[in-house]
């Protein structure tokens, strides 16, 4: 028989002198987000403590796109709502453009799973709110709503309500309004996990063509290896229990990045070696499940 497809794919760390390049000036560009010996612990049910995150260090450069996996329960909410703000760390800090960061601020814009867009607003409107919030006048807003609302491609909806929208539609309008305060960092939790596998497809390319067109930083969270190799540029993989780094990943896939390179032997590459991380081969917990009978004497089936 012969080896399977994977023993013949490249060392996921292989890269062309172009792509090394293209590490190198990625690492000379500014610090947008600095993480320092990020921990964050919470009070358990048992009386316990559950340390969601342990020492996390990183950081991302200007205009890098960076996703973060790891199992469920790692710490990946509690990462990204640390970052904006919402939570305060245990220890460690986080750094924005070389400023602590204390709480929210409109230099980081949120687009979470759930959508969050105002119900009693148009997408014109929830993409205006911030705006007339900061004291932009109602006609620049509107103007400004304008051409964020034809970024995302939803020119044609702008007087729509949320609940006349597809779950596509709706995240292109939460992306319109993070986008439109010109945070400095987008922070995207899951924002495609309840999306059918085409709409999310879309999104994603949709994402990558806003992220080409705009100055912008992004912090991705995701559970789908796919998703995270077709995006990053690199990819923080956190393990659970305590959530803490296990590997930061170069993606060597060139860019522009298509649905076409799935199949590409850096792709497959990168991808095993998330896998590997995230499933180690351990006894498979399926074969541990015991057999249960449902069937009645005579109903024996193959
Ligand atoms: N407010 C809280 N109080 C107590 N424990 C919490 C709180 N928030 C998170 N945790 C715990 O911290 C750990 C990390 O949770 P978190 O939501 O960050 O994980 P996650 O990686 O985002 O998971 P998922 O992939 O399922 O979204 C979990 O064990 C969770 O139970
Ligand atoms: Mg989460």
């Amino acid at each position: 028989m012969s080896a399977p497809v994977e023993d013949f794919l490249p060392d996921y760390r292989a890269q062309s002198p172009a792509v090394a390049d293209r590490f190198r000036r990625l690492k000379e560009r500014p610090v947008v987000l600095d993480v320092e010996h990020l921990g964050r612990q919470f009070a358990g049910n048992d009386g316990g403590i559950v340390t969601a995150l342990r020492d996390v260090s990183f950081r991302v450069h200007r205009r890098e796109f960076i996703c973060v996996i790891g199992p469920s329960g790692c710490g990946k909410s509690t990462l990204i709502r640390l970052v904006a703000g919402l939570e305060q760390p245990t220890s460690g800090r986080i750094l924005l453009d070389g400023h602590e960061v204390h709480g929210p601020g409109p230099d980081r814009g949120m687009v979470f799973q759930g959508y969050t867009l105002f119900p009693w607003l148009t997408v014109k409107r929830n993409v205006m709110f911030g705006l007339t919030m900061k004291g932009m006048s109602l006609s620049q807003a509107d103007s400004e709503a304008r051409q964020w609302i034809d970024l995302v491609g939803l020119s044609r909806f702008q007087d729509s309500y949320p609940a006349q929208l597809s779950g596509g539609m709706k995240q292109r309008t939460a992306i319109a309004r993070a986008l439109a305060a010109q945070p400095r960092i987008l922070l995207m939790d899951e924002p495609f996990g309840a999306l059918d596998a085409q709409t999310r497809c879309q999104m994603q390319m949709h994402l990558m063509e806003i992220w080409r067109n705009v100055d912008v930083t992004i912090l991705f969270i995701t559970h789908d290896l796919d998703e995270a190799v077709l995006l990053a540029d690199r990819i923080l993989v956190l393990k659970a229990h305590p959530g803490e780094v296990q590997e930061l990943i170069e993606v060597s896939v060139p860019r522009p990045r298509h649905a076409d390179q799935f199949t590409a032997p850096e792709f497959l590459a990168t991808r095993r070696r998330i896998d590997e991380l995230i499933h180690p081969r351990t006894e498979s917990a399926v074969e541990k499940l015991p057999i249960v009978r449902l069937t009645q004497v005579g109903d024996d089936v193959e």
